[in-house]
Parts: structure tokens; sequence; C-alpha cells
């Protein structure tokens, strides 16, 4: 089973199109999915799940749009709680939150300290996130540090990079989806998916479910993931594994 899957939630725009209504409902829409797969990956035991909230360079999208993301994440996040709590899932976000409407970020900071001690599901969620703006914030830490002597530039390793970004405590995904149809990853995580399994499918996030999700984690299954070795070292480690 994959420990981390991470998630590109695209298509609430053009579902809510395709029926004739406002964007806006398409996204209301996407918070029900939301749910529906957190409980999933709840089910499935599946240790973290990544969602794609908002990006950087959503707040170039209309303002009202804008406010009624954050209007309907805040209150998805407050009524959502005694649901978390109950289903041991423990809440998280990463990207640059400062950015937030104020209240979001209260309601934000209280869900995650309120569920920090359950042991199921971690629920991160990426908001005012973009990969290229993470590893910015990352090498001015990095570079700050080496100013204050603390590091020496010659140290810096993957693992130090690895450990300066938002996902710190978090594997790398094993899994990234993209729903929409749309094949790019859109600034999503660029360092941590060096090697993970891909996988489009043009359902819209609205419409995405239960068994979608099952049938990816399928395919994963019978993806051979190589790490740049060969095929032939890939199954002699497997059969090394089985045997001890
Ligand atoms: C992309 O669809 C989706 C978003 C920019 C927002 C996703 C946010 C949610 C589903 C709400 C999340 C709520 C919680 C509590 C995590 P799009 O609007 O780009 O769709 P389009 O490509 O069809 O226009």
């Amino acid at each position: 089973m994959p420990r981390h899957i991470a998630i590109i939630m695209d298509g609430n725009g053009r579902w809510a199109k395709q029926r004739g209504m406002d964007r806006v409902m398409g996204h209301r829409e996407g918070v029900e999915t939301v749910r529906r797969i957190v409980e999933e990956c709840g089910k499935l035991r599946i240790p973290y799940l990544t969602l794609y909230a908002f990006s950087t360079e959503n707040w170039n999208r209309p303002q009202y749009e804008v406010e009624a993301l954050m209007r309907l994440m805040s209150a998805a996040i407050r009524s959502e709680v005694p649901k978390l709590m109950e289903n041991h899932v423990r809440l998280n976000a990463i990207g640059h939150l400062e950015d937030l409407p104020q209240v979001c970020q209260e309601e934000m900071s209280e869900a995650c300290q309120l569920t920090a001690k359950n042991d199921g599901l971690t629920l991160t969620l990426s908001l005012s996130y973009s990969g290229r703006s993470e590893l910015k914030y990352c090498i001015r830490k990095l570079a700050q540090q080496a100013i204050d002597g603390a590091i020496n530039p010659q140290d810096i390793d993957e693992q130090t990079i690895t450990n300066s970004l938002y996902t710190n405590n978090i594997p790398d995904p094993d899994i990234l989806i993209r729903t929409g149809g749309e094949q790019r990853i859109s600034n999503f995580l660029l360092w941590q998916i060096a090697y993970t399994e891909l996988f489009f499918t043009p359902v819209m996030w609205p419409d995405f479910d239960g068994q979608h999700l099952r049938e990816i984690i399928y395919q994963y299954q019978n993806r051979e993931r190589r790490f740049g070795k060969t095929s032939e070292q890939v199954q002699q480690e497997n059969l090394d594994g089985t045997q001890k």
C-alpha cells in the first residue's frame, strides 16, 4: 500500500460550468469529495494524504472566487473538526500561511492543535503553496544559517534540503493524482515528487470517489518502481526481501 498520496484537485470550475452553475458551486461540491476521500484513505489505512487546496497562483483568480474559497475552507475546517477527531485524523497545513485571511489562519491553527495528538491519517492542506516558493524560503533559510556560521555550505546535502522544506516530517509521496484531465504538475511538491508515480484522470474533482482512488492504488501496485535501478536488480531485491 502507498504511504503517502498527494492530489491536485482540479476540475471544480468546469464541473459547475457543465451544469450551468457558478464555479463556486463546483468548489462547494469539491469539499464533499475531500470528505469522501479523507474517509476512504482512513479506511485503507493510508498514513498521509496531501491536498493542493490553494496555490500561490490562485490569488490571481477573480476576487469573489478567492473570497468564496477562503470562506468555504474556513467553514469546512471548523465544521469538520469533530469528524476529524472521530476518525483520528491529524490536520496539518503547508504553504505561506501568513497570506491567508486572519480568520482562516486562526481556524486552521486551532484545528491543527486540536487534532495534533491523533494517530490516524495525517491530512495536509497546501494553502497559498507553490513548490518554487517553498524552495525559495528553504534556500533563504539555509543561506542565512551559512552566514550565521551555523552550517557549512559544503555540508548541505539532499537530506538537509528535505529537512528544511514545509514537508520535513512527511515522507515523499508514492502517488500523485491530478483530476480534471490536465497533465501537468502546476508547481506542486516539486522537490518531493522526484520518484513519485503520476496518475492523471479525466474525472472532475467533484465526481472523484473511493472507487476511482482504489483503482489508482491498484494500478500503482502493478507498476515497477525502479528508483534508477534495472528491473532485474529490483526483482532480485524483492526476492531477497521475501526470503528474509
Ligand atoms: C481547482 O479547480 C480547485 C481549486 C483551485 C480549489 C480546490 C479547493 C477545494 C476543493 C476546497 C478544499 C477545501 C478543503 C477544506 C480542503 P478549478 O477551479 O481550477 O477547476 P477548473 O480547472 O475546472 O476551472
